[in-house]
């Protein structure tokens, strides 16, 4: 039978960058013989309007068997004011909780084309093509004790950090397989000079290195490697770090690259008894209220995320790459959304159109 693909496309701009990735499925099956059974199903706010909770427990249960979730964008202003336990984002969390996706993949790749659009220098980032594996499941965001509590009649904010071995060892594997993939250099950033979870962190990378003697392993501090990351980007390949430092690095490293609308991400958890990993697939964006319904949304974000799901969920690395490259014809030939351009660079297309010419260029 076909791998399974559940499509949850969400709110605001996800279902718009949804379709397109769609027709891209569907190029797939017919030109490639590459044919997956494709199931959709509603999260979010979107779910939250059907059935009152972000997630069902049916679609639960669905992302649970298929061999990956393809996830659009959750929230909007609607929902903003919704108590905390039924907002959109919490059918997300739900999943990458409950799948044990605990290592996050997050490329920060500078296409040719829109070096000139990146933050930094031409130079600087003309093709970088860096990953960081973020831990997902633990650490400061989800560590006991957690509150806000009164002492001495002021209120004190609380959150805890915590990593045990197994948390740390895991995360690291994924991230020195992956190195096996690309080329073969992790580098672990952590607070060892001041944090007590950073010393274990480094000890247990360390530990696990051991097993993959082709792989380069350095260490850094998570604040110079923030500095490092805009100042000379290419010395990296493959970043692993923590779950707090990870979401401000991907952030960091996400803006070498021009456009949130250009990003995208996997999240992936331990080997399912048909050995692919439990795994999710979806743009870093989020549901972009201020351009929904207005056709202007960039959907290479979302159809990059699906090119990440045939290379790390069903070994195709190569099909992966021709849709890369398809995307990078297209934007060396100067298609461009409305994110990828100034004010003054003319008219962009929209998203149908920029679904069009990927498929043309496919
Ligand atoms: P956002 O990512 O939705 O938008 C930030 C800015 O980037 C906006 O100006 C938006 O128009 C633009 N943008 C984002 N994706 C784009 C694309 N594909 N093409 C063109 N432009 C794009 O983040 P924001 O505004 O902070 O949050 C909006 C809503 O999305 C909130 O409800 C938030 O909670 C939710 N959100 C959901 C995420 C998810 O589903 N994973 C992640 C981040 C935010
Ligand atoms: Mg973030």
């Amino acid at each position: 039978s076909n791998p399974s693909l559940l499509i949850l496309a969400g709110d605001g701009i996800g279902p718009e960058v949804m379709e397109e990735v769609k027709r891209v499925i569907g190029w797939f099956g017919e030109k490639r013989d590459l044919k997956f059974d494709v199931s959709e199903d509603l999260v979010g706010g979107a779910a939250y309007d059907k059935h009152g909770v972000p997630l069902h427990d049916d679609t639960m249960a669905k992302a649970q068997e298929v061999d990956a979730v393809l996830l659009g964008a959750v929230g909007g202003p609607k929902y903003d004011d919704l108590d905390f336990s039924v907002k959109p984002e919490r059918g997300l969390l739900r999943l990458r909780k409950e799948m044990d996706l605990f290592a996050n993949l997050r490329p920060a790749q500078c296409f040719d084309a829109l070096a000139d659009f990146s933050s930094l220098k031409k130079d600087i980032v003309a093709g970088l093509d860096i990953m960081i594996v973020r831990e997902l499941t633990s650490g400061v965001y989800f560590g006991e004790p957690r509150g806000i509590h009164i002492e001495d009649n002021m209120r004190v904010g609380i959150n805890t950090q915590r990593y045990t071995e197994a948390e740390i060892e895991r995360a690291a594997r994924a991230a020195f397989d992956l190195a096996m993939k690309r080329n073969k250099k992790v580098c672990s950033m952590e607070k060892a000079n001041v944090m007590e979870s950073g010393i274990l962190w480094r000890d247990v990378v360390t530990e696990v290195h051991a097993d993959y003697p082709d792989v380069a392993l350095s260490h850094m501090y998570a604040d110079n490697g923030a500095m490092q990351l805009v100042r000379a980007p290419k010395q990296f390949d493959v970043i692993l770090t923590d779950n707090l430092f990870g979401d401000i690095l991907s952030d960091c490293a996400a803006m070498l690259t021009g456009s949130l609308g250009m990003l995208p991400s996997a999240s992936l958890g331990l080997p399912m008894a048909n050995g692919r990993p439990k795994a999710m697939y979806e743009p870093v964006h989020g549901s972009a209220p201020d351009i929904t319904g207005q056709g202007k949304a960039n959907p290479i974000a979302c159809i990059l995320s699906f090119a990440m799901a045939l290379r790390y969920s069903f070994d195709q690395g190569a099909e992966a790459t021709r849709l890369e490259k398809a995307i990078e014809k297209v934007l060396a030939d100067g298609a461009r959304t409305a994110d990828l351009m100034g004010p003054e660079d003319g008219t962009p297309i929209s998203t149908t159109e920029m679904g069009d010419v990927i498929l043309a260029a496919l």
